[in-house]
């Protein structure tokens, strides 16, 4: 039988991408959104991938979204944490709700959607789940102390829960993208992003399917040795 897998805001972007390549990969997916559903209902219509509302960023909303999709289609084999915001500044703009915003959802996310599934990977002792990280997470970025903790936060809890599945068949990876040609990218100030680009040796973006490529991999029954490592993905911007 086919895998299961939920991508989180896997209706557009870099989740969109994955989505495709899982899906490319004979998995049926579910993709999971937050906010539009006029979006979400034409990626269904183009994609054939169904979609699911709830924010990652809500424990209960997650564990009962995992209830959903298992009830539709099956125990969920894989997880891919992908969803996430920007609310970028310096400190001193930072408001409160833009640090707990970030932390929330980019961060408290990946725990709420692994913690509604890893019991069950764990009993039929077979999982995987991928967190998308950031370049940013590992270098530290100007105007994202939330976004850089966050997904530093996501390095570190990709390598303890791998710990916890290990013996159990799940395993637990990270990929950190680097400049990526999507929404959120394209919304950093054009000057800034022409210095960013210009440190990018590669000399140019990134496309999203080229962090899906590598996702499909970490999920594939080939990977079942790979597991804590973080694959950067980033046009050899920065080394780590
Ligand atoms: N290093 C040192 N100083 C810097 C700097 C840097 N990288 N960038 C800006 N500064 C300086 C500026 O020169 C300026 O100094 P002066 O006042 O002396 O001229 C000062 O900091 C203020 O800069 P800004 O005018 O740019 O400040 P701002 O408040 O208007 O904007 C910002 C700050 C929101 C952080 C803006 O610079 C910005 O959007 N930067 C891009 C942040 C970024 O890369 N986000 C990534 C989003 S995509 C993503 O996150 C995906 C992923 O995983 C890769």
């Amino acid at each position: 039988m086919a895998r299961v897998a939920i991508v989180t805001g896997g209706t557009r972007g870099i989740g969109e991408a994955i989505s495709l390549a899982l899906k490319d990969a004979g998995v049926t997916v579910a993709a999971n959104y937050a906010g539009n559903d006029e979006k979400a209902a034409a990626f269904t219509e183009r994609t054939g991938i169904k979609a699911y509302k709830w924010d990652v960023g809500d424990f209960d909303a997650c564990a009962e979204g995992v209830k959903k999709v298992e009830a539709d289609l099956g125990p969920v084999d894989i997880v891919v944490n992908n969803a996430g915001i920007t609310r970028d500044g310096t400190i001193l703009k930072m408001s409160r709700e833009m640090w707990e915003d970030v932390i929330r959802i980019n961060l408290g996310g990946c725990f709420n959607m692994a913690h509604a599934v890893f019991p069950g990977m764990r009993t039929r002792k077979w999982g995987r789940i991928v967190n998308i990280g950031s370049i940013n997470g590992q270098a530290g970025q100007y105007g994202q102390v939330n976004y850089a903790a966050a997904k530093s936060g996501i390095h570190g809890f990709t390598k303890a829960l791998s710990q916890e599945g290990a013996r159990f068949g799940v395993t637990v990876n990270a990929i950190a993208p680097g400049y990526i040609d999507t929404d959120m990218v394209s919304a950093v100030p054009a000057d800034v992003l022409e210095k960013i680009v210009a440190k990018i040796p590669v000399g140019r973006l990134g496309q999203a399917h080229e962090i899906a490529r590598g996702v499909a991999f970490l999920c594939s029954e080939d990977a079942g040795f790979v597991t804590g490592s973080t694959l950067s993905i980033n046009g050899g911007q920065h080394m780590y």
